[in-house]
């Protein structure tokens, strides 16, 4: 059996110390206040019990790992036909580029870049009775836990600042690719975005993705071919520019956050969650893709 609690206790203190602990993203105001020196690590096996290191009852923004929330949602919602309207392509491009989409005609490469998951909201702002609270409701119900819930202010702050977010929206109006206004789509995607969740909450709502669809109360959530398709788009597109990295340092399906936070799942073995809110050059969390590393390395577990 592996010694999973040693593996994490080793990366923990090999990484907290670390001199260089990437910068906190100051584009959205509300996130540049957060204390770069936070770092957690949390695993939750499938049938080991589940072992945790550092800040883990702190919450976080966790910004783009909504992204696979969302897809999830239109994706049982609406099947086949969201990809009429984006790609399962890696892009090689930073997560808010925008002279692809122009390229392209409208269509965004995939649904983890701004542009796609601006799509998929779209699609859930025009599928959801009450967007806003119907998203919330399922992503309590994925974790089990009603406390969960957006942090207003931060959704607040990136509506006063997301120029580039409102330019690739329009961008997709212009396509006609974007069926509601703007406006209304962009508050939705800024709330989904501003989720709030410590490392535990996260783990616990991503349970369906190493469990065959279904979440930690056993309900299935997405069918085993869906999520094949969407653990296959975390590969390929949950780091963007750095996607070929990742599967290369870690070799697990994942999604990173400009929050800082990281969820990498290994399918029927385990979920794990990383919160370091210091970002690389790529918007992903330094000590978080260390962390992982190390840790598919030592345990020698991976998809591969
Ligand atoms: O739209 C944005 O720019 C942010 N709300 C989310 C970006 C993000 O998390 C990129 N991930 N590493």
């Amino acid at each position: 059996m592996i010694d999973y609690k040693t593996a994490l206790d080793e990366i923990y203190s090999t990484l907290k110390n670390a001199p260089n602990k990437g910068k906190v993203a100051r584009y959205i105001p509300e996130l540049a206040q957060i204390d770069p020196n936070n770092f957690a690590i949390y695993l939750n096996t499938l049938n080991d019990g589940a072992y945790g290191v550092g800040h883990i009852d702190t919450k976080f923004s966790i910004q783009s790992i909504s992204k696979v929330l969302t897809l999830s949602k239109a994706f049982a919602l609406k099947g086949n036909a969201i990809w009429e309207r984006v790609g399962v392509e890696p892009s090689g491009n930073p997560f808010n580029h925008i002279s692809l989409l122009e390229q392209e005609q409208g269509i965004p490469r995939n649904p983890f870049i701004n542009s796609g998951a601006i799509v998929i909201a779209d699609i859930l702002v025009s599928t959801l009775k009450n967007p806003k609270a119907d998203f919330l409701n399922y992503v309590r119900e994925l974790a089990n836990d009603n406390s969960i819930d957006y942090n207003y202010k931060v959704a607040e702050s990136e509506k006063n600042t997301g120029f580039k977010n409102y330019a690739i929206t329009n961008l997709l109006k212009s396509f006609n690719n974007l069926h509601n206004d703007v406006d209304e789509v962009l508050d939705f995607y800024f709330h989904q975005c501003a989720i709030e969740m410590d490392c535990k909450q996260l783990n616990t709502t991503f349970h369906l993705f190493a469990n065959q669809g279904k979440c930690i109360k056993n309900k299935t959530h997405l069918d085993i071919s869906k999520l094949k398709r969407v653990n296959a788009i975390m590969l390929m597109c949950g780091f963007y520019d750095q996607a070929g990295d990742f599967a290369f340092d870690v070799g697990l399906p994942g999604k990173s956050g400009v929050g800082g936070g990281i969820i990498a799942v290994l399918p029927n073995q385990y979920i794990i969650t990383t919160w370091a809110p210091g970002l690389n050059k790529k918007g992903n969390s330094l000590l978080g893709l260390q962390a992982l590393e190390l840790f598919t390395t030592k345990t020698q577990q991976s998809i591969f």
